[in-house]
């Protein structure tokens, strides 16, 4: 590896992941993605979280590179998740004295996770933890950013906040550590992506952390996965801060499920309506679509049109599920609109709007439900009509 020093006495030792296809054996990974990991040199030496264990090696050989054969002081984990977490007992074996750092909640999952270790240290909200030669390390607790025992470490000579999941994102590193180095634009999409897939149910807690982290003076954010903020920092603050309060901008996503491609006809025709009256629209078969990109659009858009037949009395089941992911993150202010098909049972299009009745959403109910096919249908009026409403709210 060619060393990445990212300010006097601070190196980049993370590793990319190419090989694994899912992230938590849910999320697509069609870029990699990186875990990050960070040195602080003072007169003693930190290590900012770990790696993923399939990646031990590499990650050895990074701090080789950094640190030649100096021992590492202390491991501080600001987060346990095991891409984070997974190489701790690599490092415990390679550097037996190193101290463990965290709070209560980290060295208490340490030893769930990793069983006893003998050298650790708790700290809590506010302590610094001096490194000497100048480098300091204060800890701001986090929780819930993603887990509960979940810190960020800030150096305070150079002003850099090891954030970790926060304000990361998808993608491993090519070749490029710091944004300035880095194809930013290809990593935006990625993390709305990794915003709606991992942190969106913890939006509460982003905007607290993101409070909290007010009272720093920041100059550069060093996150567990994807570049170093530099130049972009107050770009990927806003855009953190814009996701957590579930800020829309205008246009509208139609999710659909169709067995036959009858549903998928209704999703056709009310796309082009919308775009008729100036709705820029993104539309997603639900049985093909990669359920992280339909969540980032949703994450993304102001309107929310969601479609389906009727399957065994219920909801057809993709669909069922992406209402699932929806709920469970709490997926606020969007504009509703859900639309149905069946061959003998009706009703679908309010059960799946009555699905999101805890959102409160501002719901345009277009009483489009079709039966059997669009033949035997007289619809588009009320398409026409719909659309118009639709649009109005969402544009
Ligand atoms: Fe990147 Fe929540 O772990």
């Amino acid at each position: 590896m060619i060393l990445s020093e990212l300010n006097k006495g601070i190196y980049y030792v993370g590793v990319n992941d190419r090989t694994s296809s899912l992230f938590e054996s849910l999320w697509s990974l069609p870029a990699g993605v990186s875990y990050n990991s960070y040195i602080v040199k003072g007169d003693k030496t930190a290590l900012i979280d770990t790696v993923h264990i399939s990646k031990a090696k590499n990650f050895i050989a990074n701090i080789k590179t950094a640190i030649g054969e100096s021992p590492i002081d202390y491991v501080v984990i600001n987060h346990m998740e095991p891409d984070h977490s997974g190489a701790i007992d690599y490092i415990v074996k390679s550097f037996p004295d190193v101290t463990i750092v965290g709070n209560k909640k980290t060295i208490e999952m340490v030893e769930g996770f990793y069983g006893s270790i003998s050298n650790t240290k708790v700290i809590n909200d506010g302590d610094v933890l001096d490194l000497g030669d100048g480098k300091s390390l204060k800890f701001v607790i986090t929780p819930m950013v993603h887990w509960p025992e979940t810190m960020m470490t800030f150096e305070q000579s150079s002003s850099t906040l090891f954030s970790g999941d926060a304000f990361g994102c998808f993608g491993a590193l090519n070749g490029g550590v710091i944004d300035a180095e880095c194809d930013v634009e290809s990593y935006i999409p990625e993390m709305y992506r990794y915003y709606a897939a991992i942190v969106a149910k913890y939006g509460t807690f982003v905007i607290k952390a993101i409070e909290k982290l007010k009272g720093l003076r920041i100059n550069r954010i060093c996150p567990t996965h994807g570049p170093v903020w530099q130049d972009y920092m107050m770009h990927v603050i806003d855009l953190y801060d814009r996701l957590a309060h579930f800020t829309p901008q205008n246009g509208a996503v139609i999710v659909y499920g169709s067995m036959y491609g009858n549903t998928e006809d209704i999703a056709e025709l009310i796309a082009r309506e919308l775009t008729v009256n100036g709705v820029s629209v993104r539309m997603h078969n639900i049985a093909t679509a990669d359920l992280s990109v339909v969540l980032a659009d949703i994450m993304r858009f102001k309107g929310l049109i969601i479609g389906a037949p009727t399957y065994n009395s219920s909801i057809f089941p993709p669909i069922q599920n992406l209402i699932e992911a929806i709920v469970s993150r709490g997926i606020k202010n969007r504009v509703l609109s859900t639309f149905g098909s069946y061959t003998w049972g009706p009703g679908i299009s309010v059960k799946i709007e009555k699905s999101f009745e805890s959102l409160n959403y501002d719901t345009v109910s277009c009483k489009i439900e079709m039966k059997q096919s669009i033949l035997d249908n007289d619809l588009y009026n009320r398409i026409e009509e719909f659309a118009k409403v639709f649009a109005e709210k969402v544009k």
